[in-house]
């Protein structure tokens, strides 16, 4: 192994000081104006309120945003891709973004290396593991998970990895993640999906607790968090998340449960808007009691903001992908300009017979990295974006050098004594 441990910098959790210290009077008139909510006359909903008042204790709130705009604006290099090594999975969950797309695509450890060199060359600085597929799995010949992870380190590439953990359950693997990534987010779910090992959870369990043991030995400050999916009118999944925090006290990120049969250009308004919110808020006051920095960290303020983003007729309009700043990877090595493969321009569709390659190319094609990735004006987004998270990024980016001086500095204040070394998590957002 060629890394060598980190020291840690406080001693304190950071996310015991609780992330963005923003005072919810100005948290509320900043929603205001970010999502102009008399226009939907919930302005005065008491969720709103619950809302500014919900902490953050999250690395990559939404806020987060703005301190990348602010590097991206001093001339900094932000620019992050998600790249699914595998799509193999060893989970069915029900309404994976991916589909669970049960395809063999692995991408070969070779090109991977070659792609890191591009990578570096274009002025990379951070990437996500994630999946359509488990990366943990990943097998190529021989070439496993932690050898990848390790690639990234070497390489000056900072990793951050979304894993389902089921089969991260020996140490020396373990080990050698946490000593090669910034961050470790645990997707842990409520449920047993028709074909899923029975033992599923437990596994997951114990594999958690043994990784946070583990990072504990090891006195490093690589942020383990564990992501759960929330349903907004499950009352269950809330107090499952209140459970989670409880038995991991590691940040818990809720994350609004999509159907990807809903057709998100729906938006809806008026009373049947004010019904959903007040479900969410019925359901999130059961657990804003236990909510607390030291013993059970949920990071609800993102949460809620997605659940209402995702009810607002909001423009799919994609400042992530115009600005180039996250692009995705797929197994089979197709680049695509966003993470959810989302972002495309029905206007440039119509006009442009060769779609495929106006929206996507292949990191076999050389060379068209830095073209794929510098970011297209005019691009839409479809169904999926409402919940993802550029949708409340996008609110920021477009919205934020609009608001007046005296919301802008005390939150500014905030997100820059925020968001400093370890707490990029490798400019995960
Ligand atoms: C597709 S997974 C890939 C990585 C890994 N297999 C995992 O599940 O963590 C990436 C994220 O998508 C989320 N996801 C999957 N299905 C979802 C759904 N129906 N609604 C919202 N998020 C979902 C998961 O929670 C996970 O954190
Ligand atoms: S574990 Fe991840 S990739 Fe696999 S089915 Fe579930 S959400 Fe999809």
């Amino acid at each position: 192994m060629s890394v060598v441990i980190k020291e840690v910098v406080d001693a304190k959790k950071w996310y015991e000081e609780g992330m963005n210290k923003l005072d919810p009077s100005i948290y509320k008139e900043y929603l205001n104006f970010l999502y102009d909510l008399k226009s939907f006359s919930i302005q005065d909903h008491p969720f709103i309120d619950e809302m500014s008042k919900a902490i953050s204790y999250t690395p990559f709130s939404p806020e987060k945003v703005l301190f990348i705009k602010q590097s991206m604006d001093a001339g900094e290099s932000v620019k992050r891709l998600e790249i699914d090594i595998t799509d193999v999975c060893n989970f069915k969950c029900p309404g994976c973004t991916f589909q669970f797309s049960q395809m063999d695509k692995q991408l070969p450890y070779d090109k991977l290396e070659l792609f890191i060199d591009e990578l570096k060359q274009a002025g990379y600085r951070a990437i996500t593991l994630a999946g359509g597929g488990e990366p943990s799995i990943y097998n190529y010949n021989g070439k496993r998970l932690p050898d990848v992870t390790e690639k990234f380190q070497e390489n000056g590439i900072d990793t951050f990895l979304i894993t389902n953990a089921f089969a991260l359950d020996n140490e020396d693997d373990i080990k050698r993640l946490l000593l090669s990534t910034k961050g470790i987010r645990v997707s842990y779910y409520n449920f047993i999906a028709p074909g899923e090992p029975e033992d599923k959870n437990d596994t997951v369990f114990k594999n958690i607790k043994k990784m946070i043991k583990l990072k504990e030995i090891l006195g490093i400050d690589t942020a383990i968090l564990v992501g759960n999916l929330i349903s907004w009118n499950n009352k269950a999944d809330y107090k499952f998340t209140i459970q989670l925090a409880k038995d991991f006290q590691t940040i818990i990120t809720p994350r609004p449960f999509i159907s990807i049969k809903r057709n998100a250009k729906e938006a809806i308004n008026g009373d049947t808007l004010k019904m959903v919110l007040d479900r969410v808020l019925e359901n999130y006051l059961n657990i804003k009691e236990d909510i607390n920095p030291i013993n059970s960290p949920v990071a609800i303020r993102e949460y809620l903001e997605r659940v209402l983003a995702f009810h607002l007729p909001l423009v799919k309009r994609c400042t992530v992908t115009e600005l180039g700043l996250v692009g995705k990877v797929r197994a089979n090595g197709d680049l695509y300009r966003c993470g959810q493969l989302s972002a495309r321009s029905y206007e440039l569709e119509e006009k442009d017979l060769n779609k495929k390659n106006t929206f996507y190319t292949n990191i076999y094609e050389k060379g068209n990295l830095n073209g794929h990735v510098k970011g297209i004006k005019g691009l839409t987004s479809y169904n999926m974006c409402p919940v993802c998270r550029e949708t409340i990024n996008n609110i920021r980016i477009n919205k934020f050098n609009s608001i007046p001086a005296y919301l802008k500095e005390p939150i500014m204040k905030e997100v820059m004594s925020s968001y400093s070394g370890n707490r990029n998590l490798a400019y995960f957002w």
